[in-house]
């Protein structure tokens, strides 16, 4: 039953420390990702988890067993990398027949294994095929099938899908998490790309710097991001910067650039007090737009300063009379657009709100991914 715990976890190379005290449970049969931008330490965190490195300090556990001290070929753990690792100079038979040959497995269940994982990953007829004649697509389905022909019950996928086209990553991410599925594996994949973990993943742990910010379900993290940090890499998000003017039981009002002020549900604001600086985040889609000068609750006044049609999309952005630029993202088929130099009224409800005091760093600062 490998569920995967780790507690209190720190790697550092020199002065870097690349993971950074963290604590994670990754439950049996989970598709798990570790989502954070480059150099936030998620291959780091992969390897300690499957052996190829030792943790400076902290404890982890595979199951019930510590494996601080197990190297990993006693791990069982199935590793697929973004390179595609395959044997160069072995066909695909051959590579993924390896890991049962290398257990020990006589040839008639390690072939039997084999025509399994095959059939599995859909390339079954590219047996004879070596590493060069395969797309990068065909290549790290081998990968996959290699991992998966190992037997291990916990697999460990870091960036699989990072050097393949658009189509066929957005194809296969679906097809790594029903072959996980539909084997009752446990999975931790690590990405950089936010729609990739949302689309597969049951559980999302959100890493910067070392550090995990949030775990929660896809819907979680975009509802209720608990940072600024995770509203801005998990979907995307506006930030409005103003100063807490009123903190009443359930709402708080901020009083944003040239005396605009709107009102925000309390969530992540329950220590904030009055005269505050803080960032409100709004998603581009919660904005409503209006032509022309609306009054009421939480709308402003702007003027539409470009737009872009993305096909299912248009994004509209807005200069704020309070300065801010915004984005808005309304569907093409509603069939209402707004042109460039348009006066309009932008409203959010205050429900769709997130309040977070400023931070200490900067706002730019913290939402840096380099
Ligand atoms: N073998 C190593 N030696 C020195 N520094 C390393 C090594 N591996 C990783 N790092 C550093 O640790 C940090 C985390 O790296 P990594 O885990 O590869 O991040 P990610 O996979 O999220 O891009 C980075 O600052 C990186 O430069
Ligand atoms: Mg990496």
């Amino acid at each position: 039953m490998p569920d995967v715990r780790l507690v209190n976890v720190t790697k550092r190379y020199g002065k870097i420390v690349a993971v950074n005290k963290v604590n994670l449970h990754v439950y049996d049969k989970e598709y798990f990702a570790l989502l954070g931008p480059s150099g936030c330490g998620k291959t780091t965190l992969l390897r300690l988890i499957a052996g190829l490195i030792k943790p400076d300090e902290g404890e982890i556990y595979i199951g019930d067993k510590l494996v601080n001290d197990v190297p990993p070929e006693d791990r069982d753990v199935g590793f697929v990398f973004q390179t595609f690792a395959l044997f160069p100079h072995m066909n695909v038979w051959n590579n993924v027949i390896y890991g049962p040959r290398v257990k020990g497995f006589d040839m008639k269940k390690a072939s039997r294994i084999g025509d399994e994982v095959l059939e599995m990953v859909r390339l079954h007829e590219r047996l004879d095929a070596f590493p060069n004649e395969l797309s990068g697509g065909m290549m790290q389905r081998i990968a996959v099938a290699r991992a998966l022909a190992a037997g291990s019950r916990l697999l460990l996928l870091d960036e699989p899908l990072g050097q393949l086209d658009a189509k066929v990553r957005n194809e296969l991410r679906y097809e790594i998490r029903r072959m996980a599925k539909d084997l009752g594996l446990t999975a931790i994949h690590v990405t950089h790309d936010q729609s990739e973990a949302m689309a597969i993943s049951d559980r999302i742990a959100v890493m910067k710097k070392g550090g995990i910010l949030q775990v929660g379900t896809p819907e979680e993290l975009y509802m209720n991001p608990k940072s600024v940090f995770v509203a801005h890499f998990v979907g995307e998000s506006n930030f409005l910067e103003g100063y807490v003017s009123s903190v009443g039981s359930k709402t708080i009002t901020v009083e944003l650039r040239n005396g605009i002020k709107v009102e925000a549900v309390h969530k992540n604001a329950e220590r904030l007090k009055k005269g505050e600086r803080v960032v409100l985040a709004v998603r581009p889609e919660a904005f409503t737009i209006e032509k022309g000068i609306k009054r009421g609750k939480n709308s402003i006044e702007g003027v539409v300063e470009r737009t872009t049609f993305e096909g299912t999309n248009i994004r509209y952005e807005v200069r704020l009379k309070n300065e801010d630029l915004i984005v808005i993202v309304k569907p093409s088929l509603i069939g209402e657009w707004w042109k460039v130099g348009e006066k309009v009224t932008v409203s959010f409800p205050l429900e769709k709100t997130h309040v977070f005091a400023y931070p200490k760093a900067g706002l730019r600062e913290e939402l840096a991914v380099e």
